[in-house]
């Protein structure tokens, strides 16, 4: 398993840390984001995004759990992101109501997962992990560690 860890110093960085991320993600992929509140994960979501064109902003999903984005690929294509935060989610039953599992098959989406562990059993096995930790006191310094699961 290949895994490469970055460090980002502000907001900005792991902005673009995220879209270099991008540029290597394809149609049907699941990442799981992880890290402590206020880690950056939407910050790297975002990232994600405007690789992808997507215009409408991107903001925590806390109380939606599941946003939808539409961006374009490399050849143009449309592509749907899928930005799904799972903080407020207690239990499988408000899984299988907001149709987290529908949207985790979706094909020829993207899917963005922050807080994957609230999902349990329930959670696929994601295609690339990203992990965001605190490094050191450093109010905005970040250690990412980016894993590709499988091929
Ligand atoms: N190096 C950095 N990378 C990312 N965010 C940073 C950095 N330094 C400071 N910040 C700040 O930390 C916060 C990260 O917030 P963000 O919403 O991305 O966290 P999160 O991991 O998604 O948290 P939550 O679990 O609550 O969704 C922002 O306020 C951002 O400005
Ligand atoms: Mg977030």
């Amino acid at each position: 398993m290949e895994v490469e860890n970055y460090h980002s110093a502000s907001e900005d960085e792991t902005n673009m840390l995220g879209r270099k991320f991008a540029k290597r993600l394809q149609a049907g992929e699941i990442v799981s984001l992880s890290g402590e509140i206020g880690a950056g994960k939407t910050e790297f979501v975002k990232g994600i995004c405007e690789q992808f064109g997507v215009e409408s902003i991107v903001s925590s999903p806390t109380f939606t759990i599941i946003n939808q984005y539409f961006g374009y690929d490399e050849i143009g294509e449309e592509l749907t992101i899928y930005h799904v935060d799972l903080y407020r989610v207690a239990s499988a039953d408000d899984l299988a109501e907001i149709g987290f599992q529908e949207c985790m098959n979706a094909e020829n989406a993207l899917k963005l997962v922050e807080w994957p562990e609230n999902a349990g059993d329930i959670m696929p096995m994601a295609d690339w992990e990203v992990a965001i930790g605190f490094d050191g006191d450093s109010d905005n310094k970040r250690i990412i560690t980016v894993k590709r699961i499988g091929n």
